[in-house]
């Protein structure tokens, strides 16, 4: 690996020490709490294997408070430790007395997974890292552990707890996924030439529109396709009526605020955002194709872009030299509504070059076994199009200062 501006593994003595590891194993789940897609369960082991000499905890999340997914880290223990080949223990607790004494009587080689951080309020707080380390988080883990290392790129684009508050009190660096993120997007951000294209779908509208902001006011991309929840938000913001049933769901996301700022993008940059001129409506699990003046009508969730928007998109795509995707174009975990993500896929894999990022997205690049098209399938969503738009992630940042 070539010499980092912070450090990784190799610039540690592992042996028999405590390592308290951040990893990112956030996964789409179903109400029934199964893990859908674990490419980011898979991808940490290399780091867990590497560290097999010292006693390794990891601190994940799953989801935000308030959606239904939600929920206890339980079930990724259990798939983790059937990738690691080993039982990981799965602690019913953060930083208690119970997870304390469960702590310390690790011996080497051991490896445990702490409950959900984000049950813990003060979590994802964005705050400097001096307000971090005064939480209880930061003062009752700290003094267990010998070394911290980040391993979760794909969340190294907030500046929470888990990311920045051990930073300063531990001998801190980089696990083996946040190295190979960074050297990765960093041979690519330089990118197969121009014209670039990003094409930004799934259901995170306020990190999709800050990126839109950057890359357009900066001219580092050519045009900004919107599909998925970011479609629908811009489609609203353009003056189409999008019907009851899409705008409820707009706002029971808590993005109605995200319409205005869309009407400013598309105010500045109209001839640099692509946006949907048909979609695909879920009538009780049945495909409808509908035209977006249609929409107004409608009392069916958009769940796909149209066949029209399919097939202009993917001529764009086709011939871009740049290609960046992020977020599935709908809900495609379900195969009826799964076309719009694939036929993107498919357009971008033929590009010159093409990164893809966002745990669906890279999921269905996976089933579709098109990876070796790609140059980078990042495990990461908002921090890898951040990232790739020139913007300095405060848990990468945190790692060059403390090195
Ligand atoms: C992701 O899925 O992109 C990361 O786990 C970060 O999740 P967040 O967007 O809920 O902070």
């Amino acid at each position: 690996m070539a010499n980092r501006d912070f450090l990784t593994i190799d610039d540690f003595d592992t042996e028999d020490k405590t390592v308290l590891v951040r990893v990112d194993l956030n996964s789409p789940m179903d109400p029934e709490g199964n893990i859908l897609d674990d490419m980011r369960i898979r991808s940490h082991v290399a780091t867990v294997k590497e560290l097999k000499n010292a006693k390794v905890v990891l601190l994940a999340h799953q989801s935000r408070p308030g959606k239904n997914d939600f929920t206890t880290m339980s079930p990724h223990a259990s798939k983790m430790s059937k990738y690691l080949g080993q039982d990981i223990k799965y602690i019913d607790d953060i930083f208690g007395t119970y997870a304390r004494q469960k702590i310390s009587s690790m011996e080497k080689g051991d490896v445990a997974l702490l409950e959900n951080v984000r049950f813990y309020s003060e979590e994802s707080l964005e705050r400097p890292v001096s307000e971090h380390e005064k939480t209880h988080l930061v003062r009752k883990l700290a003094p267990l552990f010998d070394i911290y290392l980040n391993d979760a790129f794909s969340v190294s684009h907030r500046s929470h707890l888990s990311i920045m508050g051990f930073t300063n009190v531990l001998p801190s660096g980089a696990g083996r996924i946040m190295e190979k993120e960074v050297t990765s997007l960093d041979l690519g951000k330089s990118g197969g030439g121009r014209p670039s294209i990003f094409v930004l779908g799934g259901a995170k509208v306020d990190d999709s529109m800050k990126v839109i902001e950057h890359v357009l006011s900066n001219n580092d991309v050519d045009r900004v396709l919107v599909t998925g929840l970011v479609g629908n938000v811009m489609l609203a913001a353009s003056g189409v009526d999008i019907g009851e049933e899409n705008m409820r769901f707009i706002e029971k996301q808590g993005y109605t605020d995200q319409i205005d700022r869309a009407k400013t993008l598309l105010d500045k940059f109209n001839d640099k955002i692509g946006v949907p001129q048909d979609l695909a409506l879920n009538d009780n699990g049945k495909r409808i194709e509908v035209g977006v003046n249609e929409l107004a009508t409608t009392n069916h969730p958009v769940n796909d872009i149209g066949l029209e928007t399919i097939v202009s998109y993917s001529k764009e795509i086709e011939n871009a030299k740049t290609v960046v995707l992020n977020g599935p174009a709908g809900v495609s975990e379900n195969e009826e509504f799964a076309l719009g993500t694939r036929e993107i896929i498919k357009a971008a894999a033929k590009a010159s070059y093409s990164i893809v990022g966002g745990g669906h997205i890279s999921a269905e690049v996976l089933n579709m076994g098109v990876e070796d098209s790609f140059y980078h399938l990042s495990t990461a969503g908002g921090a890898c199009i951040d990232y790739l738009a020139g913007e300095k992630l405060p848990g990468v940042e945190i790692l060059k200062e403390v090195k």
